[in-house]
């Protein structure tokens, strides 16, 4: 009880996901806040991945001490406090100057890992040195030039990021009317490439450093940036540049999780991308329990798409997520009040998550599994 009164003091920013919204919509160019907050498709896709989680309600059992909660999880050897983890998002300097770095400074100073993006401002290595802890994770988007990807695997694992996540939605960029409407792609303006000005093979590639020459680099990078041609079979080249684990992210039917085991991957993350890629997409909720199944245990299922609340994440984990990653949530903290708004946003969501947990009578993640939902 007293948490919940010590978070009504320290409160800088509204609490509510659809306050929040709105408050750094005010606080944002309109085009940067489009590029967060719409989605592919029609204006009411953006809403399918929360309105999802509605069609579940938590059933809470009673009397069942829950003075002590424990709500870490292990992934891939190392234990993290919670089942959360900041997902991957490119081009934080939209957003605010500080970008990443006042993301991982929020994020890691309550121990929870941040997935550092390819399409990052900050170079991979800064965004670590940046970090308090290090269990952080890196996120590649695997470019036409597979020497690059390559470059950049090799880079966060000499960084010390502990993952490798592969996305694989977005092998070319969604169609996002907004964005389109708005003519407006942060990259083509040289921003969210820093990550690849910084990269060695990346730069052999120009013919005059991105100094001297930022048009030769953008146009460098829109040639690159994606590669539609991938298969299952690419897979193998990833695992012979690196000894991390590697996560594929954007999974949607069991079949591909089936074939991400079959391809010895470590982990998987059930993911549409917040919606950002697919029109009309099924949301990551909906497919969730039928991935889990597919997967029955052998790696960590992941899950991102709609988190917006403590009962949000109580659903993901009690239809079979190992743990959950959370968007744009945090990309309005850091709209409102940088570092210390991302450390708001997160904490907020693990006190609500955390409260939730206790007053539903469980009080760790396996007691989620038996009978905690009711499908209405
Ligand atoms: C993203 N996402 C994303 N994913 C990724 O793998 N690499 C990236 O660079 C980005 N960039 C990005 C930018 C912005 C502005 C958004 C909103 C999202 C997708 C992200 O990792 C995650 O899948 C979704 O944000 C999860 O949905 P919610 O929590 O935003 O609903």
């Amino acid at each position: 009880q007293l948490k919940v009164y010590q978070h009504m003091e320290e409160n800088i920013i509204p609490v509510s996901f659809e306050e929040l919204e709105l408050e750094a919509k005010k606080n944002l160019e309109e085009k940067a806040y489009y590029y967060v907050a719409a989605s592919a498709g029609s204006p009411t896709d953006a809403r399918r991945n929360t309105f999802a989680f509605e069609k579940y309600e938590i059933v809470p059992r009673m009397l069942r001490d829950t003075s002590e909660r424990d709500l870490s999880v292990e992934l891939f050897g190392s234990r993290i406090p919670f089942p959360l983890l900041c997902a991957p998002i490119g081009v934080q300097s939209i957003i605010h100057p500080e970008g990443e770095l006042a993301s991982i400074r929020a994020a890691s100073e309550m121990g929870i890992p941040f997935i550092s993006s390819t399409a990052a401002t900050s170079p991979l290595e800064k965004t670590m040195e940046a970090a308090e802890t290090d269990n952080h994770w890196f996120q590649l988007y695997w470019s036409k030039d597979r020497e690059i990807a390559a470059s950049m695997v090799k880079r966060a694992e000499a960084a010390g990021y502990k993952a490798i996540v592969v996305t694989l939605d977005t092998t070319m960029l969604g169609w996002r009317e907004k964005d389109i409407e708005n003519t407006y792609l942060p990259f083509l303006q040289g921003e969210g490439i820093g990550n690849y000005l910084h990269d060695p093979v990346f730069r052999s590639r120009l013919e005059k450093p991105p100094e001297e020459d930022m048009k030769e680099a953008i146009k460098l990078w829109a040639g690159i940036f994606g590669d539609p041609s991938l298969t299952w079979e690419d897979l193998e080249f990833l695992k012979s540049q690196t000894t991390l684990p590697i996560v594929l992210k954007g999974i949607l039917h069991p079949d591909d999780a089936k074939q991400a085991l079959q391809h010895g991957m470590d982990g998987i993350i059930v993911s549409n991308h917040g919606g950002r890629q697919v029109g009309s997409v099924v949301p990551a909720i909906d497919v969730l329990p039928e991935i889990a199944e597919a997967v029955d245990g052998k790696v960590p299922v992941l899950m991102d798409s709609g988190i917006r609340r403590g009962s949000d994440m109580v659903k993901a984990l009690a239809l079979g997520a190992s743990a959950v990653l959370v968007g744009r949530p945090y990309m309005y903290g850091l709209a409102l009040a940088g570092e210390d708004g991302v450390k708001q946003v997160l904490r907020n969501l693990l006190a609500d998550f955390d409260l939730t947990m206790g007053l539903s009578g469980r009080s760790s993640i396996q007691e989620l599994r038996s009978k905690a939902l009711k499908r209405v």
